[in-house]
């Protein structure tokens, strides 16, 4: 087992975050991991203050384990960050300026806080503000992207900068990946991409063909799915480039159709919406988010197989690490 100051300070047995995904990041993905002993993460992204409440208590009803819940931008309900903070033991804050009332918020309702930055200074910021831990996320990572940093210097210099626990974002995929980012002093993993290609990930089976089938350069920072919240801010999203290029070359402002528990809505071209498998159309040209860390993914596995693999793969790694490094 990996002990860390993160494993220490949330009590559970895996440092690995599986990372709010939007859509893809479903309630039973973050449920497998969180009873593997990881953190399963669900994203709040345009749900209702009551459908967040209802899913995180079914959620809690299926698992003791570590649960992480994510708001994105400065349009935050604070209702339903309260209902969040009585429910998980984190609450997760990524693509705002890191602000003093919501860390507060989170700690009145009895949650940690884990605030992802793209920058050391915004690290610091961060933890000013009263965050318990940070996710430094290198310009490596699938999704929207928030600093120009490759995750080792970043790394770094985060570690430099701040004295709470920092998990490594971006680029991680395997076991080596992991012990890489803990050797250097991170005290956990946000992984994301990897999990894309889980049983339990939401994503449409087109979506997770084209992870399992990306190489090296597959992916790039785009502003071509800009209908999006997050967009309104800063257009830059880590994109499959088969994506970018079927988004621009698709000649039709609808692309596809989602469907709800309200009935089907439109997808519109550029939308910021991943595809899912309740959405059906044009796969190829809706925004498929994926790191760097797509090259190294080839198969699709049950989320807890993954978790033990990364778990005792690094576990391994660093022990025989540390025998080589000893013998010298
Ligand atoms: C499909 C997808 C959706 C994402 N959505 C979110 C999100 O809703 N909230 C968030 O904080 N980060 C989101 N991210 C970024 C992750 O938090 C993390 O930084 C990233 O996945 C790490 O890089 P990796 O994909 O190489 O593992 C998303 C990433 C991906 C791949």
């Amino acid at each position: 087992m990996i002990r860390t100051p993160l494993t220490d300070l949330l009590g559970c047995t895996v440092p690995i975050q599986q990372a709010p995904m939007g859509t893809v990041s479903s309630p039973l993905l973050a449920v497998a991991v969180a009873e593997a002993g990881g953190i399963g993460s669900i994203n709040t992204l345009g749900l209702a203050r009551e459908v967040i409440r209802q899913r995180l208590d079914h959620m809690r009803g299926q698992t003791d384990g570590v649960l992480a819940v994510s708001f994105l931008t400065d349009d935050i309900d604070a209702d339903a960050v309260a209902d969040a903070a009585s429910r998980v033991p984190i609450v997760d804050f990524f693509w705002s300026t890191p602000r003093p009332d919501l860390v507060d918020l989170a700690h009145r309702g009895g949650a940690l806080v884990n605030w992802q930055v793209g920058s050391a200074a915004e690290a610091r910021a961060a933890v000013e503000a009263g965050a318990d831990m940070v996710s430094a996320q290198g310009v490596e990572a699938g999704g929207h992207c928030r600093g120009d940093s490759p995750l080792l210097p970043l790394l770094c210099q985060v570690l430099d900068a701040v004295d709470v626990p920092v998990l490594a974002a971006g680029g991680i995929a395997d076991a080596r990946g992991v012990a890489a980012a803990l050797a250097a002093g991170a005290s956990g993993v946000r992984m994301g991409t990897r999990f894309i290609a889980t049983e339990e990930s939401a994503a449409h089976p087109d979506y997770v063909a084209a992870i399992l089938a990306a190489g090296a350069n597959s992916t790039r920072i785009t502003d071509a799915f800009n209908a999006c919240p997050l967009c309104e801010v800063s257009p830059r999203a880590r994109v499959l480039v088969s994506a970018i290029e079927a988004v621009e070359a698709i000649g039709v402002d609808v692309v596809g159709t989602m469907k709800g528990t309200d009935g089907e809505t439109s997808v519109p071209r550029r939308s910021w919406l991943p595809p899912t498998r309740n959405i059906s159309g044009h796969i190829e040209a809706m925004a498929m988010y994926a790191g760097e860390s797509a090259a190294l993914v080839d198969t699709v596995v049950p989320a807890a197989q993954l978790v033990r693999s990364l778990a005792d793969g690094a576990e391994a790694r660093l022990a025989s690490v540390r025998r080589s490094c000893g013998a010298r």
